[in-house]
């Protein structure tokens, strides 16, 4: 069965309560610590979040070190060829052991040079023969699960947590003919906000401020929602050509047998918790969101094309003005988005009714709150 036939646009997604009855959530949602301390316990560490991609440490030797909310992490690729995911933390007193994206023959500690092999095992610890009772094999590097989908690389620190193919629900039949397995990430850039995680994905979800927010970019845009299965979301903003460069004929050709329906236009999704993959004719970007506090988070924004595109003698030429546009476009959001984190903060702030276009921000504050015990739920009304 097509995907055009068992995925069908509709005008707008909205359940109870009543269009006119529906409210923006509680200020204490974005501003409150005892949420968010909330959220880490019970979203951020049960749920899938995105790490990068496979061709960021494509050999043996090569690593990636990355912050998350659990801490810091690292992505090596063993002499085995097999990728793996370490808490990047040293099992004698802590210090984090690589930082950014490099190769190595092995992982050396800073602090006190323990020397782990780049599967994990703790292969020396100077001076320890003289500690009685001390043995290597219980020192290895803290492993975290890994799941991979399509080049992107996924992490959870919940080893009881569905996997990540039953987290994705139907998302792989929508966006499959964009085949995101043969795209290479060519860019990539971190924004610090001062604004709560949530709002960055709100945002990313709805089109109702784009024509005022992005009027000097990408302007007013119209969107279709979809159905789905799994824990995500989505929306396409029709257009008959990629909306992720602006005001030319895009530079790229539409990827080679992508679906009718996906020719309509760019898929804004949202993988839940923290990441979306934007999916235009030609390429996709991410953007996933590191909460950090309350009111911070950091939001890095990448984005891939299909290999052959990359390997055309002007690429990077035809690639700027894309990477220009992606860079523009999130810091007019964060813009935005800080200014209504200050709002939030007031002690005069209320829900306000929400619109028609802001069908995914009540999906996307439900799921949250889904996931939330009652009492924090109940505790942010009052
Ligand atoms: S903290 Fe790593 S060797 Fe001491
Ligand atoms: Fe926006």
């Amino acid at each position: 069965m097509s995907i055009e036939t068992t995925l069908v646009p509709e005008p707008y997604v909205w359940t109870e309560p009543p269009l006119g009855d529906a409210k923006s959530a509680p200020t204490r949602f974005y501003t409150d610590p005892a949420v968010f301390k909330a959220e880490v316990e019970h979203i951020h560490l049960k749920k899938w979040f995105f790490a990068g991609r496979l061709e960021e440490v494509p050999n043996p030797g090569d690593y990636k070190a990355l912050d998350s909310v659990g801490g810091p992490v690292l992505l090596v690729r063993g002499e085995d060829e097999v990728l793996r995911a370490f808490a990047n933390v040293c099992r004698h007193r802590a210090s984090i052991l690589l930082e950014g994206c490099g190769h190595a023959k092995n992982i050396i500690c800073p602090y006190h040079a323990w020397n782990y092999r780049l599967d994990g095992t703790l292969a020396g610890a100077p001076g320890m023969r003289e500690v009685p009772k001390f043995e290597k094999p219980p020192h290895g590097l803290i492993p975290i699960r890994m799941e991979v989908w399509e080049g992107s690389i996924f992490l959870n620190y919940d080893d009881d947590a569905p996997s990540l193919m039953t987290h994705l629900g139907n998302m792989p039949e929508l966006i499959g003919s964009h085949r995101l397995g043969d795209m290479v990430k060519t860019w990539h850039i971190e924004i610090e906000t001062r604004c709560n995680w949530k709002l960055l994905l709100e945002n990313a979800m709805e089109t109702y401020h784009t024509g005022i927010v992005h009027a000097a970019t990408v302007g007013a845009q119209r969107s279709v929602s979809f159905p789905t299965q799994g824990e995500w979301h989505v929306i396409q903003v029709q257009a008959n050509r990629s909306i992720a460069v602006l005001g030319q004929e895009p530079p790229f050709p539409v990827i080679e047998g992508l679906s009718e329906q996906s020719r309509k236009g760019t898929y804004f999704t949202v993988i839940e918790p923290t990441v979306q993959f934007a999916c235009a004719q030609d390429c996709m970007w991410w953007l996933a969101v590191r909460p950090i506090a309350v009111d911070r988070s950091v939001l890095s924004v990448g984005g891939c094309f299909p290999k052959a595109y990359t390997e055309l003698p002007d690429f990077e030429e035809r690639a700027a003005p894309y990477y220009k546009r992606w860079e523009a476009v999130a810091l007019e959001d964060v813009g935005i988005l800080e200014k209504q984190q200050i709002g939030l903060s007031s002690c005069l702030a209320r829900p306000g009714p929400l619109s028609w276009r802001d069908d995914m921000v009540l999906a996307m504050n439900r799921w949250i709150m889904a996931q939330l015990p009652a009492h924090i739920v109940d505790g942010m009304a009052g």
